[in-house]
Order: structure tokens, then C-alpha cells, then sequence
């Protein structure tokens, strides 16, 4: 599925001119933009056709508190399957994806305005880090070094803290390829959030012809620090703001699942899901065992031990089906683990795209990641990432129908 990179010709640049040059950013990277870069302006857009006929737009999304610009791709690909991603939290805004007649939906839950996404708590398509998901009380131990983290989600600190790479303005490049991609970078500086370390952080998205969208993680550090890095898209593959997930089909690789406590801090034991609502080893609809569960707000929110293991290998995790679209997504990942999330504590306390209310279940979250908590728990897969090392990971959300 890895496509090499080839040079791409630049067969149409520019639909409307752009602005004064880029300003030049990012520790090693020449070509990237800054962050707020004023290179482009309300209303214009540029975009650049790659060798396989697919695009990628470039436009203005909105400006900061800091009146610093968010960029906005959308990536293109000849099926007319699009994705779009900005550069503030380096989060994806909107997958526009065919269903079994090849009606175009957006199928994540997003706005198709810049400012509803500063009021927003539930980190709607964001790339979430320095550690994705909860850690106990905010606290871990390292080389015999004590850290504390924020503790935004009380007792525990969640998704990397008060400002965690969500509310981040990253730096920008197109990377050179024969699919549509576009790559993201932010130095996070030593002590940010509480974390150790000055981490160089590189997420790219690129979208090929069969659907795939693929999403590369890399990283280093020059201390060492923890890492879980992930992407926290809400879908809802019957449309975004068209009703609950609860009858989507779910099936997870997953023999086992990391059991929580009450502030969902897993307990460290390794259950079975045979035999409990937990088990979504054949497809399964979201709703059948929900009432079942104790948790409270009731519904999914756990960390499943895939079966491919912990050693980088790269395998299917989960998939997903809606009977009335016929869409289909799987997630391949090298990750050890994906929490489940069926979007338990929206609201519907602000109307998402077209003023349509995201209510409890009204989109169903799989974050491929690192346990939450490893840090506490010896006996989970190491999250540490020294200097030195280059920390990669891959993450594909393949799009399909069944008729
Ligand atoms: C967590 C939920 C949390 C949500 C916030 C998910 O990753 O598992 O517990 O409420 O993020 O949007």
C-alpha cells in the first residue's frame, strides 16, 4: 500500500494568486511554512494536480486569537473522495467518502468554519499527543525523575494537557508525491505540558486512489520523554450530524481489552472479551450490549489489546459497517492497541456542520495508540522514547462499500 515517492509534475498551480513568500520554519525542514503564515488570504485557494490526476488545495480557514492564519488542505482523489486537514491541532476537518451509489458525505464529525473548533472540548478530528489518553493522576516516574502533567480531566491528565498538540499551530509543507499529502510539523519545547524533552514531531496525511487515507507518525527527542501520539476523528459513516452509530457494525481484532477504573484509568489486568458486552470480535452492532455496560456516561471507552501484538506489526484492527450507506471503513495500524470511543460524553451542546447537533453516539471514535496509563504499568508495552531513536508509526483509514 506504501506508494514510493515519485516527483510529481505541478501540472496546474494556483487558482488564485498567492501571497508574499512563506516565511521558512521548522528545525529541519526548508520547505516548511509557519504557522500563521500569511501566504494566503481569505477567499484564495491554490491547488496542484499530482502525475495520477489527484489535487491538493491549499486555502485560508480562519485566524487565531493570536490573529495568527489556519491553513486548510483538502486532499483530492479521482473517485472525488476528499479529505481535508488544517493545521491548528493538525486536525482532520472533513472526509467526504461515497456510499453504495456513490453519494458523497462527510462521514467525521467537524465544522466547516474555523472558530467553532476554539470552543470545542471533544478534540473533533485532532492529532491528540504528547500522550493520547489518560494518565493516573498526571504522574509518572522516569530515570528515577518524578513529572507532573495537568490535570484537565480531574483526577488524571488526558490527551496531552491543557494545550496538548490539539490547540497547537503547526507548521506546514506538500510533500512531494504521487498522491495528494501534506505534512505537519511542531517542535514541542522541553517542559511543555509538564513533558521532558524537546520533541520534533511530524505527522503526514496522504490519500491514495483506493480510498486509503494514510496517516505517518514520526518523532525524536533530545531527552527522554513519553510518547503516544493519535488521531481522534469521530465517524459516522451514515453522514456527520445524521443520527447515532448505534446500529453501525463493529468488529475489532481484539481478544482482550485493558479493564478501567472509575476515572478510566485501567486497573492493569489483561481480561477476555469473550462473554462480556466488551466483545466485538465478529461484527457487532454498537447498540446491542450498551445498556449492558456499568460506565457511566454509559457506552464504549476502552483500550483493546490487538491481536497482531505488540511489536510494531501492522495488521487490520477494526472495521466498520453502516447497513444503510453501505460504508465501510477499515483501520489498519502498527500500534498495539485502539480505543474504542462511541462518543459517550457529546452533548449536542453546539451544532456541528449545518447547524445539525452532534448528540451522545453521534459519532464512534478508534484511536490507534499505546495503552493509556503505560507509563504506570510495567507490564504494558513501553511508551519511552530515547534520544537517538526515531519513533514511526503508520495508520490507514481504508474507505469501501457493500452492496
Ligand atoms: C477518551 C474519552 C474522552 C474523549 C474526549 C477519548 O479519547 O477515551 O474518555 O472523553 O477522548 O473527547
Amino acid at each position: 500500500m506504501i506508494r514510493p515517492f515519485r516527483g510529481f509534475a505541478r501540472i496546474l498551480a494556483c487558482a488564485l494568486a498567492l501571497g508574499p513568500a512563506a516565511a521558512l520554519a521548522g528545525p529541519d525542514d526548508d520547505k516548511a511554512m509557519a504557522p500563521g503564515d500569511a501566504g494566503i488570504t481569505p477567499g484564495t485557494s491554490a491547488t496542484t494536480t499530482t502525475t495520477s490526476g489527484d489535487t491538493l488545495t491549499r486555502q485560508y480557514f480562519g485566524r487565531t486569537p493570536h490573529n495568527l492564519v489556519v491553513t486548510l488542505y483538502t486532499l483530492t482523489n479521482k473517485n472525488g473522495m476528499s479529505v481535508s486537514v488544517m493545521n491548528y491541532g493538525a486536525t482532520i476537518t472533513s472526509i467526504r467518502a461515497p456510499d453504495r451509489n456513490g453519494k458523497l458525505d462527510d462521514v467525521v464529525l467537524g465544522y466547516d468554519k474555523f472558530t467553532p473548533y476554539l470552543a470545542m472540548r471533544d478534540y473533533f478530528g485532532a492529532t491528540v499527543g504528547r500522550y493520547a489518553n489518560r494518565i493516573a493522576r498526571g504522574r509518572f516516574t522516569l530515570y528515577k525523575v518524578d513529572y507532573q502533567l495537568p490535570l484537565n480531566d480531574p483526577p488524571n491528565s488526558l490527551h496531552g494537557g491543557w494545550v496538548g498538540f490539539n490547540r497547537r499551530l503547526w507548521n506546514f509543507e506538500q510533500v512531494e508525491s504521487d498522491t495528494p499529502a501534506v505534512r505537519f510539523t511542531y517542535l514541542s519545547k522541553d517542559g511543555e505540558e509538564g513533558y521532558p524533552g524537546n520533541l520534533y514531531v511530524s505527522v503526514t496525511f496522504s490519500l491514495n486512489d483506493d480510498n486509503e487515507l494514510r496517516i505517518s507518525y514520526s518523532a525524536t527527542t533530545d531527552k527522554p520523554t513519553i510518547l503516544n501520539l493519535s488521531n481522534h476523528s469521530y465517524f459516522n459513516l451514515g453522514g456527520a450530524g445524521s443520527g447515532t452509530i448505534l446500529a453501525d457494525l463493529v468488529m475489532l481484532h481484539a481478544d482482550k481489552f485493558t479493564p478501567v477504573d472509575r476515572t478510566l484509568i485501567p486497573t492493569g489486568e489483561i481480561q477476555d472479551v469473550a462473554g462480556t458486552p466488551y466483545d466485538f470480535r465478529q461484527p457487532t452492532a454498537v447498540g446491542a450490549h450498551i445498556k449492558e455496560l456499568d460506565d457511566r456516561p454509559q457506552g464504549y471507552d476502552f483500550n483493546y489489546v490487538l491481536n497482531k501484538g505488540y511489536f510494531s506489526n501492522y495488521g487490520l484492527a477494526a472495521t466498520v459497517e453502516d447497513p444503510a450507506s453501505g460504508r465501510r471503513l477499515d483501520v489498519y495500524t502498527d500500534q498495539p492497541g485502539i480505543q474504542f470511543y462511541s462518543g459517550n460524553f457529546l452533548t449536542g451542546s453546539y451544532a456541528g456542520r449545518e447547524r445539525k447537533r452532534y448528540v451522545q453516539y453521534s459519532g464512534l471514535v478508534l484511536e490507534t495508540q499505546h495503552y493509556p496509563d503505560s507509563p504506570n504499568h510495567d507490564n504494558f508495552p513501553s511508551t519511552v522514547l530515547q534520544p537517538g531513536e526515531e519513533f514511526h508509526s503508520t495508520t490507514v483509514y481504508k474507505f469501501s462499500v457493500e452492496n
